[in-house]
């Protein structure tokens, strides 16, 4: 997908995305996930930012897609469900624990499953704010106690 952001001119998830997608492969060879999912998920989780924050949430309504009160307030939030629609019906991943952990990777959710987990992870450690996140050594020291932890 990174003609897709070059074209969209988004070049910071441009960079972000194949670094989420290293980590991601890495988290899910070492706790036993499915490695092609965690990719799949991983190179697409982000694709939704194509679209411009300030017309995700009309956009999301004309595809009738529910919406949640914190989404309203912050539309940005929405991009990972329109990363959903356009993983599912541009790129044909139709794999409900993919697209569920694409839909999931910036908030995680009570019923996370280890999937949604690396993705979620990987996002975080890979971050696309610039630099190490000021969470990242306590977040790889967690990791030592497992995914949950
Ligand atoms: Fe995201
Ligand atoms: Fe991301």
């Amino acid at each position: 997908m990174d003609w897709v952001l070059a074209a969209y001119g988004r070049e910071v998830i441009r960079e972000h995305v194949p670094r989420v997608t290293q980590r991601a492969e890495e988290l899910a060879l070492r706790f036993s996930v499915d490695v092609q999912a965690a990719r799949t998920a991983a190179l697409l989780h982000d694709i939704g930012g194509i679209f411009r924050r300030d017309e995700m949430l009309a956009l999301c309504k004309a595809l009738e897609l529910p919406i949640e009160p914190e989404e309203e307030r912050v539309p940005l939030l929405l991009h990972a469900k329109l990363s959903v629609v356009l993983a599912r019906e541009w790129q044909g991943v139709h794999a409900p624990e993919v697209l569920q952990a694409i839909r999931y990777h910036t908030t995680l959710h009570g019923q996370a499953t280890a999937l949604d987990q690396v993705v979620f992870l990987a996002d975080k450690l890979e971050w696309d704010q610039g630099g190490e996140p000021p969470y990242a050594q306590a977040l790889r020291a967690s990791l030592e106690e497992g995914l949950e932890a």
